[in-house]
C-alpha cells in the first residue's frame, strides 16, 4: 500500500511557528516520524511539502493513478483554495485531512475547510499524532 502525505504552505516552518499550536517539531522530524509509523504499519509512505499551490496541485494530479490513499494538510490553503478542492475531487482513493492545530477552536476564518467534504477522515488538533491516525485509518482500508 502506497500513501502520499502532502503538507502545504508554511508547513516547512512548523519548527519556528507557535509550538503550542504546531507541536515544535521541524518538518524533517515530522516526516521522520511519519516514515517510522508507516514502516511499523507495513505500508509505504511518501512525504512532500511545498509552498507553491501549483506544485501541490500537480502532486495531487500525479497521485490519481498511483497511490492507495492520500493524507493532506494544505495549511492555510485549506481555508480558501477551491483549486485544491477541485484537484482532490477526482481522487478515487480515500483522503485524510490532518491539521496539527485545532482549527475549530481558532479564528473564525480557519473553521471552514475546502477539503472537509471530500475527506474520509478528518484528524484535527492532535498534533503530529494526527498523521499516525491517518496512516492507521488508511492501512485499515487496505484490502490486502
Ligand atoms: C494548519 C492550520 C492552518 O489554519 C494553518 O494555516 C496552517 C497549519 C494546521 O496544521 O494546524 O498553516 O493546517
Amino acid at each position: 500500500m502506497q500513501v502520499l502525505v502532502l503538507n502545504g504552505v508554511n508547513l516547512d516552518e512548523i519548527g519556528r511557528r507557535d509550538p503550542r499550536l504546531y507541536g515544535g517539531l521541524t518538518i524533517n522530524e515530522l516526516e521522520t516520524k511519519i516514515y517510522e509509523w508507516a514502516h511499523a504499519l507495513d505500508i509505504s509512505a511518501r512525504c512532500r511539502q511545498t509552498n507553491s499551490e501549483g506544485e501541490y496541485i500537480g502532486w495531487i494530479h500525479d497521485a490519481y493513478d498511483d497511490v492507495d490513499g492520500v493524507i493532506v494538510n494544505p495549511g492555510a490553503w485549506s481555508h480558501y483554495s477551491y483549486a485544491i478542492h477541485d484537484a482532490l475531487e477526482p481522487l478515487a482513493v480515500p483522503i485524510v485531512e490532518v491539521h496539527l492545530s485545532n482549527i475549530e477552536r481558532r479564528e473564525e476564518w480557519r473553521r471552514f475547510s475546502v477539503v472537509a467534504e471530500l475527506a474520509a477522515l478528518r484528524v484535527i488538533g492532535k498534533g503530529p499524532e494526527g498523521y499516525r491516525e491517518g496512516l492507521e485509518f488508511l492501512a485499515g482500508k487496505d484490502g490486502g
